[in-house]
């Protein structure tokens, strides 16, 4: 249906939309009239020459209608699909190691930390405001293996008012003693989950957050799968991503045909599962992940810079396997996801050097991943991800040209040339409003008092 004519309206927005569909990567509405009702939802799209009959059925004045201006445009807001909270105190350092030295060297150090509340406050705050102001309106988090700390990411998102998934990470194997043991991790992920839902954040849900397969044993892979069955929860973890990690997985899990065997055999591969990178699976391995209905988070600035490897987008879709974009935080360096955009273009152009016969991606086809691509990841596209009625209203205010931004000319008012602009070009100084289920999240509402 094209409306909700019993919804009351909060809020009427005039201008130009562009989001993605079902059906196509780019859609653009010039002059649209979109209507937010009072729980934050779409309830209608229309004209803006239909103005005044619209008015009367939704029952809004003229007053009520925000216009955009000249160079201005909504798009639908940016899901990071992977990102790890915690890691954002060390972006932009430390990228001179791979994969499994990088996390023995500068991750788990650091992670350990956390336990520290008050660090732990400095650093989320910092990272759920950063993410917010550059367009992440939905973010999947790493936390730590810390249940209080964790718990605070996820008050502090709720209170900034960003969409969020909150994952105490579980480890019950490692070198060094940043870890848990078995019991412990089950103990703890289940006062995580129940302490998180009690607090009934509207926005922010757990995940189940095994770290990945090296650094949990078989049991407590097992246990985690129980739980997030018995809970009907989302799950996440690492898959893939370097060529070291994978022959880990062959020594430590002999008994599997696969690194994703492994997590298929422990109940770890659903519908509400993303499993971040990727970039070293079969065609065979991509198949389970399109028969369970699991997902990729595709992370081009952290595989770049470990240099893990070059994930084959246009081959993940090929397989029918959902994917969203993620930041990926620390092992990318930039918490934005416009560099998540850019990344991902560059990486498949990548392949298309190393193989003319491979098609690149377009800009529009990665608009698409960053948006509607990463709520299908999250299992949330009935929710969010574009501008079908009936949605929240998670959306970017972008304009193309303030005053001295990072775009100096707009020479051509054609909006599909300005979102390929903002894409390549723009950063948070176009991000000039961003809604997440209706309600203005940036520029920042001050969180409510203690
Ligand atoms: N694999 C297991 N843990 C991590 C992590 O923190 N970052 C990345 N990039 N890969 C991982
Ligand atoms: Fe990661």
């Amino acid at each position: 249906s094209l409306n909700r004519p019993r919804a009351k309206i909060a809020h009427v927005y005039r201008g130009t939309f562009m989001h993605s569909t079902q059906d196509t990567t780019l859609e653009i509405i010039e002059d649209a009239l979109l209507g937010v009702d009072t729980v934050g939802k779409i309830a209608f799209i229309g004209k803006g020459s239909e103005q005044d009959k619209l008015s009367q059925t939704f029952r809004f004045s003229s007053s009520n209608v925000t216009q955009l201006k000249q160079h201005e445009f909504f798009m639908p807001g940016m899901v990071d699909t992977h990102i790890h909270a915690p890691q954002y105190s060390y972006t932009g350092t430390a990228m001179d190691l791979p994969l499994l030295q990088w996390l023995n060297t500068y991750t788990f150090p650091v992670e350990s930390r956390f336990k520290d509340l008050k660090f732990a406050h400095r650093v989320y705050t910092e990272v759920v405001k950063r993410t917010l102001k550059n367009g992440t309106t939905t973010a999947c988090y790493f936390a730590t293996i810390h249940t209080d700390a964790s718990l605070l990411l996820g008050k502090i998102a709720n209170d900034f008012g960003q969409r969020a998934f909150v994952g105490k990470v579980c480890m019950d194997r490692n070198k060094s003693d940043y870890k848990e043991t078995t019991q412990e991790c089950q103990k703890e992920t289940c006062r995580f989950i129940a302490e998180l839902l009690n607090k009934k954040y509207p926005l922010v849900k757990p995940v189940v957050t095994p770290r990945f397969a090296p650094s949990c044993t078989g049991d407590l892979l097992g246990q985690l799968g129980a739980i997030a069955r018995k809970n009907n929860l989302h799950i996440q973890s690492h898959i893939s991503e370097n060529v070291d990690e994978v022959k880990l997985v062959k020594e430590l899990f002999p008994e599997s045909k696969s690194y994703t065997d492994v997590y298929h055999k422990y109940n770890l591969l659903t519908d509400k599962t993303v499993m971040a990178h990727g970039c070293h699976l079969t065609d065979e391995e991509l198949t389970l992940f399109s028969e369970t209905g699991a997902s990729l988070s595709h992370c081009p600035n952290s595989n770049i810079s470990l240099c893990s490897g070059l994930l084959n987008v246009r081959n993940v879709l090929k397989h029918k396997v959902k994917l969203g974009l993620g930041t990926d935080v620390a092992g990318g360096y930039s918490a934005s996801m416009l560099d998540a955009v850019r990344r991902t273009l560059d990486t498949s152009k990548v392949l298309t050097i190393q193989n003319p016969k491979h098609q690149a991606l377009t800009f529009d086809e990665v608009f698409r991943l960053a948006t509607l691509g990463g709520s299908q990841a999250l299992f949330l596209d009935d929710q969010t991800g574009n501008f079908e009625v009936g949605k929240d209203f998670d959306a970017l205010r972008v304009n193309v040209a303030p005053p001295g931004g990072p775009i100096d000319l707009i020479l051509c008012d054609k909006p599909k040339i300005q979102l390929e602009k903002f894409l390549n070009l723009g950063d948070d100084r176009n991000i000039v409003e961003v809604f997440v289920a209706g309600r203005k999240v940036v520029p920042f509402m001050e969180p409510a008092a203690e």
